[in-house]
């Protein structure tokens, strides 16, 4: 209600003063405005080059490792502020408007080290260093979660974060030492002046740094986004830039005219329906999970597994579905629902089913100026059962091989209907047509007559061998996925996840 106030106030400033032309936001406690860099700038190069803040590491250079780990601070609804962990090699500079940027040299005060730096030194955490400042921020982040971290907790907010020397268990102790849900260090205790400094950079302006040959732009509402894409059709969209950050750190593309979604006004709305759960396009990764999760448990466990912490916080649904990859998670899991995708130009609006956005290899059925606005998902029926499966190298932070989703429509103990979609096993993500087919009819206690739908995969997909796996051995994935979906849906005695099999041991 609050946000939504602010933005009515915020629009009405829009008109009376055009575009902003210098990037504004907070750091090291005062406001930073920017009105000339070039759109691909990177935050890391920012503070490394520009600001001197080479505290903050750069490892991979593409969102992997972490060192480069950076806070986001971000006014909520309720007036109080986000922390989000983010990758600063892929972030662009740009994305950081009307945000307070914390980094490693922000924590401490002169001598005095900030908590989760103290238990770092106490649990002997750190060994060579160069992982360090990006462990210390993503444990600040941690810190001032208002919940007290658990073991699951801290390793999951560690997973974008690679240490090769020191080893986990003593920075783990250190994050279960100081991380009780209850922040106290200076950074809370100033949070209204913080906060009220955020609100001062809130104007609710289109942001345009640039001229028409080289710009990055970030229109306020979705009026102004269909005007600038209209001019501008060539221009890169980016909503969380952790797919187009690459481009530019290992691709050395020069991307010189940039519209980010990050400020569009309502693009980030998610509809909890009683029937369906809409997501707008911007939604990013991290807040859209716990939703996904309510719509089977499976989501959420593909969701806690979804690139790493930083990955999702800057990450979007959006993103995920239109750079139409052949082995991102969502599309399969959300396909097999029986998601639709929705496309906007201008003022019109196309809805499709999610599987038909995918024409073929690199190629989406978006028209020039369209984006993606929004992507609904309906709920489960009571007849229905779901499951979804990610199989990667590593359990964490890992791109799928092969990815596996499945919907069951049952009468009694026969299936009426399926939908089967896969990602890894095709050009696009792609549903299973032949499987679909011979598992109507099929009864849940008679595993003989699932057969024709394992074997009917083999003429659904001709997989491909690259790095991440054979063609055989995503053929034989695909097939014991479908197959673990139907035991676990028959209700067989037998373990078939991880954690079971662990518990059982
Ligand atoms: C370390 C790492 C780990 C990752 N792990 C996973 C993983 O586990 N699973 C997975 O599926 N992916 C993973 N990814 C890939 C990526 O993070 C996701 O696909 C993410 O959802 C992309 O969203 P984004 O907003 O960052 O996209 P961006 O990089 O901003 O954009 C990606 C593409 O989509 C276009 N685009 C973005 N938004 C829109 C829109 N609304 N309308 C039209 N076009 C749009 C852009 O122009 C671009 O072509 C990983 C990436 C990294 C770097
Ligand atoms: S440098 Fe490795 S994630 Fe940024
Ligand atoms: S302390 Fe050396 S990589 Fe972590």
């Amino acid at each position: 209600m609050q946000e939504r106030a602010i933005e009515a106030g915020m629009a009405a400033n829009d008109q009376e003063a055009g575009p902003r032309g210098s990037l504004t936001f907070r750091f090291r406690g005062r406001t930073v405005a920017l009105d000339r860099f070039a759109p691909r700038t990177t935050l890391l190069d920012w503070l490394r080059e520009e600001a001197g803040a080479k505290g903050t590491k750069e490892g991979c250079g593409e969102g992997d490792c972490g060192a480069c780990t950076v806070v986001l601070s971000r006014l909520q609804p309720d007036g109080g502020l986000s922390y989000e962990p983010v990758n600063a090699c892929i972030l662009l500079l740009g994305q950081v408007d009307g945000t307070e940027v914390l980094t490693v040299e922000d924590l401490a005060e002169g001598q005095r080290l900030h908590p989760v730096q103290q238990a770092m030194v106490d649990h002997h955490g750190s060994q060579c260093g160069f992982c360090t400042p990006g462990i210390v921020m993503s444990l600040f982040a941690l810190y001032h979660q208002r919940e007290p971290a658990t073991y699951q907790g801290v390793c999951d907010a560690l997973a974008g974060n690679l240490c090769r020397c020191t080893g986990y268990r003593p920075i783990i102790d250190a994050a279960l030492a100081t991380c009780d849900g209850r922040p106290a260090d200076r950074f809370a205790a100033a949070t209204a002046e913080r906060a009220a400094a955020l609100a001062a950079l809130a104007d609710g302006r289109d942001l345009f740094v640039g001229d028409d040959h080289a710009f990055f732009a970030a229109p306020a509402s979705e009026a102004s986004l269909a005007a600038l894409y209209a001019r501008f059709p060539r221009a890169a969209l980016i909503g969380g830039a952790t797919d187009v950050g690459l481009w530019i750190t290992k691709r050395l593309r020069d991307l010189r005219e940039i519209i980010w979604l990050g400020r569009v006004a309502g693009l980030d709305a998610i509809e909890a329906g009683t029937d369906a759960l809409r997501i707008g396009a911007r939604a990013t990764l991290q807040r859209a999970a716990p939703h996904l999760a309510a719509l089977h448990p499976d989501l959420g466990e593909l969701m806690r597994r979804f690139g790493s912490r930083q990955v999702r916080e800057s990450g979007t649904v959006g993103g995920n579905i239109a750079n139409g990859s052949p082995i991102g998670d969502l599309a399969p899991a959300l396909i097999a629902l029986g998601a639709r995708v929705e496309l906007k130009r201008g003022g019109a609006t196309r809805v499709l089913p999610l599987e038909d956005f995918f024409v073929a290899y690199g190629k989406q059925d978006r028209g020039a100026g369209e984006y993606v606005s929004a992507v609904v998902a309906p709920r489960l029926a009571a007849d229905e059962a779901y499951r979804a499966f990610k199989v990667a190298k590593r359990i964490d932070e890992d791109i799928s091989a092969v990815m596996g989703a499945f919907r069951f429509t049952l009468e009694g103990r026969q299936i009426a209907a399926a939908r089967v979609a896969y990602g890894g096993m095709a050009a696009t993500p792609k549903r299973a047509a032949n499987a679909e087919s011979a598992l109507v009819g099929a009864r849940l206690d008679d595993q003989a007559s699932w057969t024709a739908a394992l074997d009917a995969l083999k003429r659904d997909y001709a997989p491909i061998t690259d790095m991440r796996a054979t063609a055989a051995y995503r053929a034989e994935v695909a097939a014991n996925l479908l197959k673990k979906a139907l035991i676990e849906v028959a209700g067989g005695a037998a373990p078939t996840r991880i954690g079971d099999v662990l518990a059982a041991l």
